[in-house]
């Protein structure tokens, strides 16, 4: 039986999450979940962001269902740092998964873009880069103030996600693109271009091509269709994949996973977007992207039947949508689960 913590957090994160639960209760029957108060209403209540009971208690888990954290009255960085970057590293959950599609019904912002020409995934590193925190402030709010951010790169970090990377283009298209900026961090860069082409020496039946971050940026907007797989760093991941979700249709549809692809761990399933403190409470959140990461969970756990049906119902429903029409959140759930019922 499969053991889902469940961490809806703040605002809308809490009325998405019970929509994904709807589906997920469809796709996998008689899971078992437990659900984890945390986020800015525990912050604000306790101080506490992420407790070590918590923490080991999650460990327990086969996976992680988030909806969302954050809200105007908690400090910058305590909730990103403390509870989401904190389960990336505890968790060990190095790639940072982020499938884009263009789904027939949903709009681009791109012109001449049709539905099926936008179809890739980015393999985000999850646990180097610049976001480890290493750093720090000198002579802090004096006129001398000095800042530093270091980024983090070891070899074994890169070639792990690397791999994975290869993987899953591997079962794709067959086509796999690194972005970095290796003519300007060229010690950084250096390392993830040497280990990339090392390993695609193992992958033949991949091709390969590289970008910098700048180039992919304008690719990612002016030639979506030509990527399958792209494999970065933690921070061009971050930017890169926004861009990604904008091409597509919206934040409101995008999921992500961060996983540790070797199961030491659970995994974190979540909608990209955050708590929507703007529409909060009117029950007009779009869930779709909350669904979706239940595929992305699915999948995870070794269940690709069910994630197809989740994928499909995902499909009919933005198919179905009118432009304009507002959503109701739990009427989307609703269809959803009902259209998954039926093809299991
Ligand atoms: P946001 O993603 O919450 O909202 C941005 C805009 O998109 C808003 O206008 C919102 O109404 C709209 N939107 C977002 N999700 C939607 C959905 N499912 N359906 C319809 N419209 C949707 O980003 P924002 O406003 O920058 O951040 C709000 C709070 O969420 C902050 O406290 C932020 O720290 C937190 N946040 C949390 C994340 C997480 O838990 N992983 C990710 C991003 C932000
Ligand atoms: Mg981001």
């Amino acid at each position: 039986m499969s053991r889902i913590a469940v961490i809806a957090g703040d605002g809308i994160g809490q009325e998405v999450i019970a929509e994904a639960q709807k589906a997920l209760s469809v796709a996998l029957p008689g899971y078992e979940s437990t659900e984890y108060d945390l986020g800015a209403r525990l912050y604000n209540r306790t101080g506490e962001v992420l407790p070590e009971s918590v923490l080991s208690e999650l460990d327990g888990h086969d996976a992680i269902l988030l909806g969302a954290i954050g809200d105007p009255s908690v400090p910058p960085g305590v909730l990103e740092r403390g509870l989401l970057l904190r389960l990336r590293f505890e968790f060990d959950q190095y790639v940072n998964l982020r499938p884009s599609r263009l789904y027939p019904g949903a709009t681009s912002p791109l012109a001449d873009v049709k539905p099926g020409d936008i179809d890739f995934v980015v393999v985000r590193e999850g646990t180097e880069g610049l976001y480890t925190g290493a750093g720090g402030n000198l002579h802090t709010g004096s006129p001398a103030e000095i800042a530093t951010e270091e980024s983090l790169n070891t070899r074994y970090g890169t070639e792990r996600v690397i791999r994975d990377a290869f993987e899953r283009a591997r079962r794709r298209r067959g086509h796999l693109t690194l972005v970095h900026k290796t003519n300007v961090l060229v010690h950084a860069g250096g390392l993830w271009k040497r280990t990339f082409d090392d390993v695609a020496a193992e992958y033949q039946d991949v091709t390969t091509e590289y970008q910098h971050v700048d180039a992919a940026a304008m690719f990612l907007v002016n030639r979506p269709h030509t990527f399958d797989v792209i494999v970065t760093d933690n921070l061009f991941g971050d930017i890169l994949t926004d861009i990604a979700a904008a091409v597509t249709g919206g934040i409101g549809l995008a999921a992500t996973g961060s996983i540790n692809p070797d199961h030491t761990h659970p995994s974190t399933f979540e909608p990209v977007h955050g708590s929507a403190p703007d529409i909060a409470g009117q029950g007009i959140a779009d869930p779709v992207a909350a669904i979706s990461s239940t595929a992305l969970l699915l999948e995870h756990l070794g269940r690709a039947d069910a994630a197809a049906a989740v994928n499909a119902a995902v499909e009919r429903e933005l198919a179905s949508r009118d432009s304009g029409t507002t959503i109701r959140t739990g009427e989307v759930g609703d269809r959803v689960a009902a259209d998954v019922a039926g093809q299991l």
